[in-house]
């Protein structure tokens, strides 16, 4: 074995400025976050504006968290990932650069347009045409350079946490591409190509999909190099994450009917994504375990280490959130959970359990390394914020399930004669106290990322570009 330092560096500059923009993004996203849960406590907040209604800035809310915050910390992460476990630089700067800018423009697109309520009206997939155009540009520009830089790797092999980010790549091109397909009217205003239960059908194939490769398949890939890297210990099991792989982007794309239980889609599609949707808590929870128990032999290390302990309740909050899902998509649970507040809980348990605890965690391990210091300033800090983030998500997650099965059981409840027993507004009133809980909890969260703001701003203004600059150096290491 040799080691050697070779000439040409790896391209961190993007991978600061994603990594940056991620946290900034993960502010914004969040503070709106919180600000449209005090709505739902206090309707006083819409300020009967339109630009600043429930409906307008909720749609803003999901686009800045899952777009904007998470897709910087994909970036950020994916590139840092290929060029360390490719052992090469990234193949173009200029295109890297372009990925940057133009996701950076489509999500000032998406704060331009979404409060002045221009929209598809398609959940996940609300951005009218122009800026959907550009998002597609910029997407199939991040496949070029991901792809190209493995192909250009050093190494022989093509590490498991790439395999991950390149499906996560590739199926968001495909989803994007095939469910924005619409007829533009003006600037301003499209039709999708597509009608009726067609419509929904390929708008649930995409947004379960956007959960299934964008908020999931990605972050694990994140999983696998961060992990092992902060536990300092081989993954568990190769085999377990290939098989893992495998089973989980076979079964994935099958399980959208699940968002679309008693509609007018065929009764046997239904069915279909809800066998598919049980069996996908195998390989969830495959990779799950292949993760935890990275960590045989270092689990001492969580009592010193709030970054691990970020990175392990993510796990948590995965499995737990992968085991909810399968529940909640067998039809007769479905008829009590659908429409109510506990599908909310359900999507922030792995929306702030795991995607946003795996990508803070990640950043954290990341940050000190791109801007050439040892650590982060403070870990009493990220300890802090480790708390406040669990703190917060448990109440979020908690109060939504209290909310969800009250509303459910109230909504359904009938009297002898068949008439409703309760009103619209008493399943209403009933939730009023977990609103308030809900709010507290997210107030929780996105206190703990201004900590996190402060300590990153403290250690990029204390950053040696020098070490930098070493740190990012190739360091071949195989027998050559
Ligand atoms: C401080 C943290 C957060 C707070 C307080 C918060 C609050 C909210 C609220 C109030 C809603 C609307 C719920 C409703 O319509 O009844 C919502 C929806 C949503 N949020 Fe968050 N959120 C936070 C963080 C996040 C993060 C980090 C993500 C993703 C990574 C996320 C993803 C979503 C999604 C996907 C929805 C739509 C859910 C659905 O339609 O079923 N949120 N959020
Ligand atoms: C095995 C894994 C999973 C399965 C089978 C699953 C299943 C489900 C089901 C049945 C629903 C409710 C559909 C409805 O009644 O409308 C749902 C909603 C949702 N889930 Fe999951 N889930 C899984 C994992 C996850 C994870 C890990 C995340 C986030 C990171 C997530 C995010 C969401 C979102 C955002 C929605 C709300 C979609 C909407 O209506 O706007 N799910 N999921």
């Amino acid at each position: 074995m040799s080691t050697a330092i070779s000439p040409t560096a790896y391209n961190y500059k993007v991978v600061r400025q994603f990594a940056i923009m991620t946290v900034v993004w993960g502010i914004l996203g969040m503070g709106l976050g919180v600000f449209i849960a005090s709505q739902l406590v206090w309707p006083q907040l819409n300020f009967d504006l339109p630009w600043t209604t429930f409906g307008r800035l909720r749609p803003l809310h999901t686009n800045l968290v899952i777009f904007a915050f998470g897709g910087c910390a994909l970036f950020a992460t994916s590139y840092y990932v290929v060029q360390r476990t490719c052992q090469t630089r990234l193949i173009s700067d200029g295109l890297a650069a372009f990925t940057f800018w133009g996701w950076q423009a489509v999500i000032v697109g998406a704060i331009v347009t979404l409060p002045l309520g221009y929209t598809t009206t398609k959940e996940y997939a609300e951005l009218e045409w122009p800026i959907a155009i550009l998002l597609a540009i910029v997407w199939v520009t991040y496949a070029v350079v991901f792809f190209g830089t493995i192909v250009k790797r050093k190494t022989k092999h093509i590490y498991v946490g790439n395999w991950f980010y390149g499906a996560f790549i590739l199926v968001t091109a495909m989803l994007h591409i095939v469910n924005h397909a619409s007829l533009p009217v003006n600037l301003f205003k499209s039709y999708s190509a597509y009608s009726g239960a067609t419509d929904a059908m390929i708008q649930w194939w995409y947004g379960h999909n956007a959960v299934g490769f964008f908020l999931t398949t990605g972050f694990l890939g994140m999983m696998y190099y961060f992990v092992p890297k902060q536990a300092e210990r081989p993954i568990y099991s190769y085999r377990l994450s290939i098989v893992h792989f495998w089973a989980l982007i076979t079964l994935y794309i099958w399980a959208g009917p699940h968002h679309l239980h008693y509609t007018a889609l065929p009764d046997w599609a239904q069915s279909l994504g809800m066998a598919m949707s049980i069996i996908l808590l195998a390989p969830s929870w495959g990779g799950m375990i292949n993760g935890m128990m990275t960590l045989s032999g270092a689990w001492h290390k969580l009592r010193t280490d709030p970054i691990l302990r970020f990175l392990v309740v993510s796990l948590a909050f995965y499995g737990m959130s992968t085991f909810e899902g399968p529940m909640m998509a067998i039809k007769t649970v479905n008829s009590l959970s659908h429409y109510t507040d506990w599908t909310i809980g359900h999507v922030h348990a792995g929306a702030l359990g795991w995607v946003a605890m795996i990508s803070i965690g990640a950043l954290y391990h990341m940050i000190p390394k791109l801007f050439g210091r040892a650590q982060m300033h403070s870990v009493g800090l990220i300890n802090t914020h480790f708390w406040l983030a669990t703190i917060g998500t448990v109440l979020y997650i908690a109060s939504m399930w209290v909310n969800g099965i009250t509303q459910g059981l109230m909504w359904r409840a009938i009297n002898d004669d068949g008439t409703l027993t309760y009103s619209f507004v008493e399943a209403l009133q009933a939730s009023h106290p977990g609103y308030i809980v809900r709010a507290l909890g997210g107030a929780f969260f996105a206190a703990g990322m201004l900590f996190m703001a402060y300590n990153v701003w403290r250690t990029v203004r204390a950053s040696d570009p020098a070490q930098a600059e070493a740190a990012a150096k190739i360091a071949v290491v195989g027998a050559h």
